[in-house]
């Protein structure tokens, strides 16, 4: 059997009439807009937003390689999660599988939508391989969520091994990339053209210092782009968030030097945490944070919360016992860590 998209989209998805606003509909440059019911009187935001989005899904899709119509805009890319299970997923039928530890919101997007989720740990040292998948799947599966690199681990997947679950995996597979410019792996939007079962999520939120506009993109094929489209809300993007990440994606040069920096704090912070007797284990990591094992990491959290400073704690996580996700700063906020983890020895 091969992946068919028509058998995954949900009946009543399927049977759908999205929403068309007047100017969807109208082709041509109008000149007086009396069709959404605005303020008519001129300010800066008193048009829904329309030219501002066109430009940034024209920047956006440029700027990945994809064609508009590959590309979906959403308020961040926890949306698109959300969109992805409510058009594929049967609420109390279907299921998705995601591995542990990873980026929680795949299992909290789930139970929001009633469909179950079958977390499988991950390998020693927290490799990925496709047999976690495939040997994991059952008839319910509907999708496969892949964190690459992965929160809270900062490990990478290597894009042969996605292909090789895309090409035998019948669901969908979303492959999150929200830390992908700050690794080293190739982008698995590389796969696209071949892979029509695969969904590349990435997010303005982390290496284009724009997580404050709430701009994630999904690129996948056209059909499974115009199903979410369906269910999208309208206007999901805000004109001052859509002109503010097209200010900012004017700056490349700016954009690149901050990852050159943050990765040369990233390997400079992880020499100096190996000197730490505190410091039981460094993960090596493909994004912009550190998973660090201490001795007792509660005593690190608390000591670190009293200097004002917040990390994360991860030791509830499989795997993660003891271990704190630390996100790279500048490297006045890594001296100020450094300097507190050393008490901390004192
Ligand atoms: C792996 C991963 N995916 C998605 C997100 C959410 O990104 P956004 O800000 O685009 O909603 C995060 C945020 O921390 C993340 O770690």
């Amino acid at each position: 059997m091969t992946f068919n998209l028509e058998t995954l989209i949900r009946p009543n998805i399927k049977a759908l009439t999205g929403y068309a606003s007047a100017r969807d509909d109208f082709k041509g440059e109008a000149k007086v807009f009396l069709d959404a019911n605005e303020n008519p009187f001129p300010s800066d935001f008193n048009r829904y937003p329309d030219k501002e989005i066109n430009h940034l899904y024209n920047k956006l899709a440029d700027l990945k390689g994809v064609a508009m119509t590959e590309l979906l805009l959403g308020n961040g890319s926890d949306e698109s999660i959300d969109l992805i299970l409510r058009a594929f997923c049967e609420p109390n039928k279907s299921s998705v599988l995601c591995f542990s530890p990873t980026y929680s919101m795949y299992k909290i997007w789930a139970e929001v939508n009633a469909v179950a989720v079958k977390e499988v740990p991950l390998l020693p040292n927290f490799e990925w391989l496709p047999a976690l998948a495939l040997d994991n799947l059952d008839p319910t599966t509907r999708v496969i969520f892949i964190c690459s690199p992965n929160n809270p681990t900062g490990k990478a997947v290597a894009v042969e091994n996605i292909a090789k679950l895309c090409s035998t995996f019948k669901g969908l597979v979303v492959v999150d990339e929200a830390y992908i410019d700050f690794s080293s792996v190739t982008s698995a939007l590389s796969l696209l053209k071949t892979h029509p079962n695969l969904i590349v999520i990435q997010t303005l939120s982390k290496a284009w210092g724009l997580a404050g506009v709430r701009i994630g993109l999904t690129m996948t094929s056209k059909e499974i782009v115009s199903i979410l489209n369906k269910i999208k809300p309208p206007y999901n993007i805000s004109s001052a968030n859509a002109r503010a990440a097209l200010k900012r994606l004017d700056k490349v040069a700016d954009y690149k030097s901050e990852i050159a920096l943050i990765l040369q704090q990233k390997e400079s912070l992880t020499t100096q945490l190996s000197l730490l007797k505190i410091v039981e284990k460094i993960h090596a990591s493909d994004a912009n944070f550190l998973l660090v094992r201490f001795a007792n990491s509660t005593l690190v959290y608390d000591y670190l919360k009293s200097k004002s400073i917040v990390v994360r704690d991860r030791s509830k996580e499989e795997g993660c016992q003891n271990s704190l996700r630390i996100s790279i700063g500048t490297s006045q906020e890594n001296i100020k860590l450094m300097n507190a983890l050393k008490k901390i020895e004192l």
